[in-house]
């Protein structure tokens, strides 16, 4: 089984992944890994939060992770995808990949003889999702009628993943951004099928009675050489405490990380007592752990 879109799975195998990630965090059974298994990690794009996660992940469950930045690979002088994919999962039990175009990570899964995990794409970061909707689910017990504003740049990658995997646990989505910037309409109308998702303009309405403030950089990787104008564009659209005004009083804020503090998000409200945003990076390895586990006992 591959992990490459939030769409591949169902409300049932969500549900199930956080119910592994519930039964490592309250260490209700011993759960580990296939005894040395191995995970590759192919980054074409830098890392913080996902490759330590990912290698920490592995470590615990009694498994090892070999990190391999794509430019030290003989990518960097022209190798195929298709021939890294065949090579390396020759080697290992499991794949992760951080691709800069969606295609080659469809390219790379496609040649693979073991599991490939989208660790983000230009598209797609579901890895991400998944430990979104259980962090929210810590906090509002449940996605039910969870209303979530994605605010900002609702184009990312992190919008299109979370907004398929929240709409299908039954949370509202409200995506606010700049008037003349639609989101991506396939991960849109998809996500339309599954929930309710909305777009607005205007924050009074997009914020109004959220539980949920979602924000992520307005400058993602790839988009370098746009940054003035996405910096300009995006800044009425940062999350403060004005914005925060319009949610509810029990409001969360969350952000994928990494955070630019006087950008998308001032530095009170990312360090302040509204934001779950290192609860939220640290469920990454949870769920990390989970996805993992998952797939293996699939294969
Ligand atoms: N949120 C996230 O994916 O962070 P990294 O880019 O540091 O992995
Ligand atoms: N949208 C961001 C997410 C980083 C985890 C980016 O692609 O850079």
């Amino acid at each position: 089984m591959n992990l490459i879109s939030s769409d591949q799975l169902s409300k049932d195998q969500i549900n199930r992944i956080m119910d592994i990630a519930d039964s490592l965090k309250s260490n209700k059974e011993e759960i580990a890994i296939k005894e040395h298994s191995i995970l590759a990690l192919f980054f074409e794009e830098p890392s913080t939060r996902t490759r330590v996660s990912l290698e920490v992940a592995m470590a615990q469950l009694g498994g090892h992770a070999i990190y391999l930045d794509a430019q030290e690979t003989q990518a960097k002088r022209g190798e195929t995808i298709e021939d890294i994919s065949k090579v390396v999962s020759g080697y290992c039990d499991f794949i992760a990949a951080r691709m800069r175009k969606h295609k080659d990570l469809v390219r790379f899964a496609d040649n693979s003889t073991v599991p490939v995990i989208n660790a983000l794409t230009e598209l797609e970061h579901p890895t991400q999702a998944l430990a979104d909707v259980y962090t929210i689910k810590e906090y509002k017990n449940g996605l039910k009628g969870v209303k979530i504003a994605f605010v900002g740049d609702i184009t990312t990658n992190t919008a299109n993943s979370l907004m398929l995997t929240a709409s299908k646990l039954g949370a509202d989505i409200s995506l606010v951004g700049p008037k003349d910037l639609a989101p991506n309409m396939v991960y849109f109308n998809r996500a339309r099928e599954y929930g309710k998702v909305k777009v607005f303009s205007d924050i009074s309405e997009g914020v109004e009675d959220a539980d949920v403030i979602y924000t992520d950089t307005f400058v993602s990787m790839g988009k370098e050489g746009e940054a003035e104008e996405r910096e300009r564009i995006f800044a009425p659209y940062q999350v403060n405490n004005a914005m925060l005004e319009y949610a509810k009083p029990e409001a969360v804020v969350m952000h994928c990380l990494p955070a630019h503090r006087g950008r998308e998000i001032t530095a009170d409200v990312i360090d302040g007592p509204k934001s779950i945003v290192f609860r939220q990076a640290k469920n990454k390895l949870l769920i990390n752990k989970a996805i993992l586990l998952y797939i293996s006992q699939r294969e």
